[in-house]
């Protein structure tokens, strides 16, 4: 038996259970990669400072995200085809969340659909948009997911095309996949992902992606997400989003000042300083290299967030000490799901939460509300 003690136990699970095909579609990032692997060094390289003799009880890590009550600052990503790493995944994660007292995001680009999560949980969850251009279509998921009680939209700005991932054209990544002999040779090496797939044939295989109406086939399905990422999206259209939208609308995508200052006129409550986990622009800096100077230049204008590379409780902290309010994990949470389903995506939850506050408290703080540059050796990111 697997012994799991950290975030990275959990991806080697992953890695065995999940098809290669789905597997790598998850741990990949553009062309070289440097950027992926740029957001987890970076984290590696920021040092803290150990304080002792201080008092550690009575520890709290709850906070704010988007004005909403959190139990530590945490957020699961909006990630795409997540029933593809474990049937029903969007469901299974979005039930670890709930439970953890942390937002479920569900992407525009789920097997299961807003009606489907919001028939399996009992809190609201934020719903991820992606500006497509039949804005018809837009306005009809912000309609389906006010009418489901999400209680946050998160605009995502840094994909109006898609960056390309060698590994996912190698392994035949498509709608529908393209099946080789050793694709084929692989799935029968992971029949538990086969058997779940089974009992959810109706989800997954029917419903490619659970927010698309009207178009009958798997074939059809891959060509209208192709042609709908509109190249076009603006600020304007960012407004229009705004004034349709009541609720909190969170701004995701941003690696620069300029668009963070663009990102504040707009009046949205929260931006992500994110690089889609190194997925879209290759050879950009990593999330937490610039976040720094984004949190410096509008975090008292608007709610700073970022994601990228988090893979412990520590990433987490080093986060909220450069000037984010939260965290959105993506690989993470995907592989506890990977591995084990709901149970994985809690021991993520979990593992997290442990790691978070062990460092708080070595870092002589009992409250993440507390936390600032001050727990850093300076310079934070001396490679930068
Ligand atoms: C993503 N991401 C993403 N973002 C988004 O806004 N909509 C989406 O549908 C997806 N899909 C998606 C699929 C997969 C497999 C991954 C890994 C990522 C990006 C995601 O929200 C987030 O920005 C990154 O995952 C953060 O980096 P880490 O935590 O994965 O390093």
């Amino acid at each position: 038996m697997t012994i799991v003690t950290t975030i990275e136990d959990l991806r080697r699970v992953a890695k065995r259970r999940v098809p290669r095909m789905f597997y790598d579609y998850c741990d990949s990032g553009s062309w070289t990669e440097s950027t992926y692997r740029a957001n987890e060094a970076d984290f590696a390289a920021i040092k803290l400072r150990q304080r002792v003799a201080v008092d550690m009880t009575d520890r709290s890590l709850a906070t704010t995200m988007a004005g909403q009550a959190v139990a530590m600052p945490v957020a699961l990503a909006p990630t795409g085809l997540t029933g593809m790493q474990r049937a029903d995944g969007e469901i299974l994660a979005a039930r670890a969340a709930e439970a953890a007292g942390v937002p479920f995001t569900l992407s525009t680009m789920s097997i299961c659909s807003i009606e489907d999560v919001a028939e399996h949980v009992t809190k609201p969850f934020w719903f991820q948009l992606y500006f497509m251009r039949d804005r018809a279509f837009n306005d009809r998921l912000i309609d389906r997911a006010k009418a489901a009680g999400c209680s946050a939209l998160v605009l995502t700005l840094d994909l109006q095309i898609l960056g390309q991932r060698h590994k996912d054209i190698r392994n035949g990544l498509s709608a529908p996949p393209r099946f080789t002999p050793a694709t084929l040779l692989d799935l029968m090496t992971k029949p538990r992902w086969c058997w779940h797939m089974l009992q959810t044939e109706r989800r997954t295989f029917r419903n490619i992606v659970g927010h698309v109406e009207g178009v009958a086939d798997t074939r059809s399905i891959s060509s209208w997400t192709a042609q709908q990422f509109d190249p076009r999206l603006d600020w304007d259209d960012v407004r229009r989003i705004r004034d349709r939208w009541k609720g909190p609308l969170i701004l995701k995508g941003v690696l620069d000042v300029e668009d963070a200052m663009r990102a504040v006129e707009t009046g949205a409550e929260s931006l992500v300083v994110s690089n889609h986990g190194g997925r879209q622009l290759d050879g950009a800096p990593s999330s937490i290299a610039i976040l720094p100077e984004i949190a410096e230049a509008v975090g008292h204008r608007i709610e700073v967030l970022m994601d990228g590379g988090i893979r412990s409780g520590q990433d987490v902290l080093k986060a909220v000490a450069l000037g984010a309010k939260g965290v959105f994990v993506g690989r993470a949470f995907l592989y506890g799901l990977g591995a084990y389903g709901q149970a994985g995506v809690t021991q993520c939850l979990d593992i997290i939460r442990r790691e978070l506050d062990m460092t708080m408290a070595l870092c002589g703080h009992r409250d993440i509300l507390d936390i600032d540059r001050s727990i850093l050796r300076a310079p934070p990111l001396s490679n930068h």
